[in-house]
Formats: structure tokens, C-alpha cells, sequence
């Protein structure tokens, strides 16, 4: 890891942004895009926030190895701090654009790619920024095994409605989908709820979720 930066000298100068950075730069779970040299990874939480979602997963599947992957570092060193208090040690956290996740990890070497809240963008000229795009859609296939699977949640019904569409267009099998997933029989795992899903379950929406693997025939 990089030279220690003192997270101390950045409290006092109401530059709160900046001493979470600080904490991100010194935490040893976390990484910049050009610091993370490759290693085994099985899953991998993309737009991940905090990344606590995939840090109740990591503590349930402690042989499997999790990222968090994220733009802001100040949202992910909340996960990492919170993953280096309660020793999970199985989870990484890297300060990346979806768009750079190919450089990140092997072709066919990901059990799972979760793509939990992402932004909806809805204006249509936004649209290939969608997280669930088809030029995202390609590269979470290329990286996944042929038997994983990419796991989407989301509380707006016109983005995942979307999102069914790319995913069905692009030739994925829907293997599991459910239009309220906490009133749904499928995997109590898949119901961790994720910072933005507490809020938006409180506001009384529903979670959206499709599982989909791709298929390769
Ligand atoms: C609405 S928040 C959801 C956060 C988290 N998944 C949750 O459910 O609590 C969307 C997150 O996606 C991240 N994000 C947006 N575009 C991204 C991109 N191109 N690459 C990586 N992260 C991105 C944002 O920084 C933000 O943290």
C-alpha cells in the first residue's frame, strides 16, 4: 500500500470529504483502480455505495472472496471500516468505474456480478450510462463463468423493466425474478437489504430483482 496519510490533519478544516478519503487511501482492504493487482474473486458488487450489502454477504460466505467496486471512495471506506472492525477479511473494495471492470478481473473467473440500485439515468440520451447497458451487459458476461450469474435489484419499475429488456435482447436466461422481493420466497440472501434499499423500502417502494445467467448456446 501507498505512503499513511494522516486522516487527522484533514478534520478541523471542514473538509469532511477529504478525511474519508484519507481514511480510503489508508485502509488496507481498500484499493485505487491501478493499485488492485489481480487475485481470485467470486463476486463482485458494482455501484456498490458503502458496499455493506456485499459485506453481510462475505461474512455469510466466508469461502468465497467479494468486491466492492465504486466511483467514491468516501462511500466505500463506510464498508471497509465496518469489514476491518468485524474481521471479515474475504472482501476487497476498489475505487473504479463499471467501465474499467474488465481490467480488474479474468474473463470467466466470476461466480456472481451484483448491480444493486444503480442511477436510472431516465432521460433517454443518458441511457449508456445505465449500469445495465448492453456495453455493460458484455462485459459482465465475459467475465462471469458460464455458470454465473448477474443479480440485479432496483426499487424503480421503468428501469428495471429496462433492464429485463437489455438482458433478454442480449440473449440472458432469467433464472429467478420476483417484482417484490421481500414479500417473495426466493433466497433470504438476496434480501440484505443495501443502504439505498432501506430507504427506499421505508418510503414504501418496492425491491425489483432478476437473476440471469447468460446463455452461451
Ligand atoms: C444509487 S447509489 C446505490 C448505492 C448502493 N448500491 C446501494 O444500493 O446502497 C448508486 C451508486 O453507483 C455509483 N456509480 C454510479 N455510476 C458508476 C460507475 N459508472 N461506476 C462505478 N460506480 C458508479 C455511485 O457512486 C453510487 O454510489
Amino acid at each position: 500500500m501507498s505512503e499513511y496519510v494522516d486522516p487527522t490533519q484533514f478534520v478541523i478544516t471542514r473538509r469532511r470529504k477529504k478525511y474519508k478519503f484519507a481514511k480510503f487511501h489508508n485502509a488496507e482492504n481498500c484499493f485505487e483502480f491501478d493499485e488492485w493487482t489481480k487475485r481470485p474473486v467470486d463476486v463482485v458488487e458494482i455501484g456498490a455505495g458503502s458496499g455493506r450489502f456485499s459485506v453481510e454477504l462475505a461474512l455469510l460466505h466466508p469461502d468465497k472472496t467479494f468486491v466492492a467496486l465504486d466511483v467514491k471512495a468516501d462511500r466505500l471506506q463506510k464498508g471497509a471500516y465496518d469489514a476491518l472492525e468485524r474481521g471479515i477479511k474475504n472482501i476487497y473494495f476498489i475505487r473504479a468505474r463499471a467501465d474499467q471492470v474488465s481490467e480488474l478481473f479474468d474473463e470467466q473467473s466470476l461466480d456472481t456480478v451484483w448491480v444493486t440500485f444503480p442511477d436510472p439515468y431516465p432521460k433517454k440520451r443518458a441511457a449508456g450510462r445505465r449500469l445495465t447497458h448492453q456495453h455493460f451487459l458484455s462485459q459482465y458476461q465475459q467475465l462471469l463463468r458460464p455458470t454465473g450469474s448477474f443479480c440485479l435489484k432496483h426499487d424503480n419499475p421503468e428501469f428495471f423493466s429496462w433492464s429485463l429488456e437489455q438482458l433478454v435482447a442480449a440473449k440472458w436466461h432469467i433464472e429467478e425474478l420476483s417484482f417484490d422481493l421481500h414479500e417473495s420466497e426466493l433466497s433470504e440472501e438476496y434480501r440484505i437489504k443495501t443502504d439505498y434499499e432501506r430507504r427506499w423500502l421505508d418510503e414504501g417502494r418496492h425491491t425489483n430483482f432478476v437473476r440471469a445467467c447468460y446463455n452461451r448456446t
